[in-house]
């Protein structure tokens, strides 16, 4: 993409998939994103901080140079609290290290799948897990991306990414 000028014509399939559900976030939800698992959330945040919802933000790197978004979250009114690994900005360790003592009504998460199995094993309310997953065809037809749920199989790119807490088997 880096080398498409404007103009150029595009072949995508988009709309796929669910998206998260704003109507069980409470007065305080808690966001939570990984790397590249931040962008999805900035439109959550968007439409949280529009429903006047007190929004807090973790948002976990490896080192202070892949930091970004920050003041675009912050632009909203949330209150970001930054991780770094190698603890080069913000408090060392990880978004789990961020969540400790901290309070929240509910919580949504987009990251890495072993990110994601952190934050279950300290998440303090119910929430909503954003999976990354590889695909094959993108559109529901190969089950390359399923995931476990207790309703049975889900493929993250036709009933997810979004999923429920509650229903994840991991
Ligand atoms: S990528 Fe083929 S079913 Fe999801």
């Amino acid at each position: 993409m880096t080398r498409l000028a404007p103009g150029d014509r595009l072949d995508l399939l988009v709309g796929l998939g669910n998206g998260f559900d704003v109507s069980k976030s409470g007065e305080a939800p808690l966001l939570i994103g990984g790397g590249v698992g931040l962008p999805p959330l900035y439109r959550l945040c968007e439409d949280l901080t529009a429903q006047c919802k007190a929004v807090q933000v973790i948002m976990g790197f490896n080192t202070k140079s892949e930091i970004f978004y920050r003041q675009e979250f912050e632009a909203l009114g949330a209150k970001v609290l930054v991780t770094t690994a190698d603890g080069t900005a913000g408090q060392k360790g990880l978004v789990t290290d961020g969540m400790a003592g901290l309070a929240y009504s509910y919580f949504y998460a987009c990251g890495p799948l072993p990110m994601l199995r952190a934050i279950e094993g300290v998440a303090q309310t119910g929430g909503q897990y954003s999976f990354e997953e590889r695909m094959g065809c993108g559109f529901g037809a190969c089950m390359g991306c399923t995931c476990q749920t207790r309703q049975g199989p889900r493929r993250v790119c036709r009933e997810g990414p979004v999923l429920l807490r509650e229903d994840v088997v991991w």
